[in-house]
């Protein structure tokens, strides 16, 4: 259906907010909205906000002091712009953005999306809404699914939300609190969703949750599946070729999960396993529930079970009390394990959690210059992770358009984008690939001759 009105949204953060912001344009098409790139000429704008640090939290606030003018300007065209924060600040701050920020309309938690069109509906009306709520009905079973148009606009790849919220409670981090307890889909309505997805063209699936690993849905059976079932389960929906799931806790890899990287060819040789420092004294006050020797020995069995594997991890520095034998610890982890790549942090006081109230706040000159000593190591690692991946050839999902016209870029195993000189016709396909060269942060390759897995391409596809 094409509406009357558009709807922007921006996300800020995780993957899961991008998925997010997906359903909340699924929901809001059959209401009459239209998604629009472009923030201006918008009836309603939706930010999709992030919480985890504090930066995050601030680029909200300034998004919306530039949007209160865009609605001012609106407004003295004589046309009305709705305004929506959603998200993890929502859900953290809730009423307090209002008295903040002149000019929001609505606050909307993430366990409230599927109720949106009510919400607008009000806010339309003049009231100014807030629903941070954890209701009791399931979001899933009422969020509206993409449309086969929107699936195919979106791309070859898409995530699929598994798993939401967390239990355990690091003391730096804010999600138990923003997404609320730790809670999975049941399996049923996963399958279709991926079945729905691998029917329009997709051929890459990324399970996704806050701690995904600790998925334990309802399987058809009426018995909880693990995150390894579900992913051999998913192996056999027609069309989809290439699975992959983030983010994950240590503690979680159990015996199933290990075992799919094992027996699994769709299971893409990729892992995103945080461990956040290399020091057991750091380990302990974050809560993280595993010492260095644990994280170690579940790296150890993950590549026992699949040794092409490449691993990465999210680190922190400057944890209240980090010492700098601490922080030598994580340097050494670094090059313990060979990450191909990882993200760093300083770390964030964030209001409401155990770290925050810790009396040794670490001073930000000593945070940035670990910071940058970490990025260091963690650089070189990737050099040279992508240096070895010359001469290797690789099965390459061919994903869009290059830069260049007669050039398609393509996602590796390892999920960096490889450049090749292909033909557009090549988009949906998996074929084989030479790496040729590196660039920053992608790879060059040339087509190997053999096509590898050219699935059926669906009878609508391209244009
Ligand atoms: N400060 C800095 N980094 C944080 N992260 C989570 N909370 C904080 C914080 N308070 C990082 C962790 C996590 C990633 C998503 O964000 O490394 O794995
Ligand atoms: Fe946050 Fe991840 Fe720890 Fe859960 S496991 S509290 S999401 S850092």
């Amino acid at each position: 259906m094409s509406g009357s009105r558009k709807v922007h949204i921006k996300s800020f953060g995780c993957q899961m907010n991008v998925y997010d912001s997906h359903r909340m344009a699924d929901t809001l098409a059959p209401e009459g909205f239209d998604e629009t790139a472009a923030i201006e000429g918008a009836d309603l704008v939706i930010l999709n906000t992030c919480h985890i640090r504090e930066k995050a939290a601030d680029k909200v606030y300034s998004e919306l002091g530039r949007l209160r003018v865009l609605k001012d300007e609106a407004a003295s065209e004589g046309r009305r712009v709705l305004v929506a924060v959603a998200g993890c600040v929502a859900q953290a701050e809730g009423k307090e953005i209002i008295h903040r920020a002149k000019g929001v309309d609505l606050v909307v938690g993430p366990q409230s999306y599927h109720r949106l069109p009510d919400l607008i509906a009000r806010a339309e009306l003049g009231e100014t809404v807030i629903d941070t709520e954890f209701p009791a009905e399931d979001k899933f079973d009422v969020l509206k699914a993409p449309s086969r148009q929107a699936i195919r606009a979106r791309g070859v790849t898409a995530f699929v939300t598994v798993q939401e919220g967390c239990d355990k409670f690091c003391t730096f981090c804010v999600v138990p609190y923003t997404r609320g307890a730790e809670s999975s889909r049941p399996v049923a309505g996963i399958i279709a969703e991926v079945e729905r997805l691998a029917d329009a063209g997709v051929r890459e699936v990324t399970l996704i949750g806050q701690n995904v690993n600790a998925y334990h849905g309802e399987g058809p059976d009426g018995r909880p599946w693990t995150l390894g079932r579900l992913l051999h389960r998913l192996a056999e929906v027609p069309g989809i070729a290439r699975l992959r799931y983030t983010t994950s806790h240590p503690g979680d890899m159990e015996e199933s999960l290990i075992a799919a990287h094992r027996d699994l060819p769709a299971l893409m040789p990729f892992l995103h396993l945080p461990v956040q420092s290399g020091s057991d004294r750091m380990l302990a006050a974050m809560n993280r529930r595993h010492t260095r020797a644990d994280y170690l020995a579940i790296i150890a069995r993950v590549r026992d079970a699949r040794p092409d594997i490449a691993f990465t991890s999210d680190f922190i520095v400057g944890f209240p009390g980090e010492a700098e034998d601490d922080f030598r610890a994580t340097l050494s982890l670094v090059d313990e394990v060979g990450y191909a790549s990882a993200f760093t942090f300083k770390y964030s006081a964030r209001p409401g959690t155990p770290a925050a109230e810790l009396a040794e706040q670490v001073p930000d000159e000593v945070k940035s210059e670990r910071l940058q000593r970490l990025q260091g190591a963690v650089d070189r690692h990737y050099a040279a992770f992508r240096a070895s991946c010359v001469g290797r050839t690789f099965e390459v999902l061919f994903e869009r358009a290059g830069r260049h016209p007669g050039q398609v870029v393509g996602r590796s195993p390892y999920l960096l984008p490889v450049q090749v000189a292909a033909p557009a016709s090549m988009i949906g396909e998996i074929a084989a690939v030479k790496i040729t060269g590196v660039g920053p942060n992608s790879l060059f390759g040339a087509l190997a001759n053999e096509r590898v897995r050219a699935g059926p391409v669906p009878a609508d596809a391209g244009g």
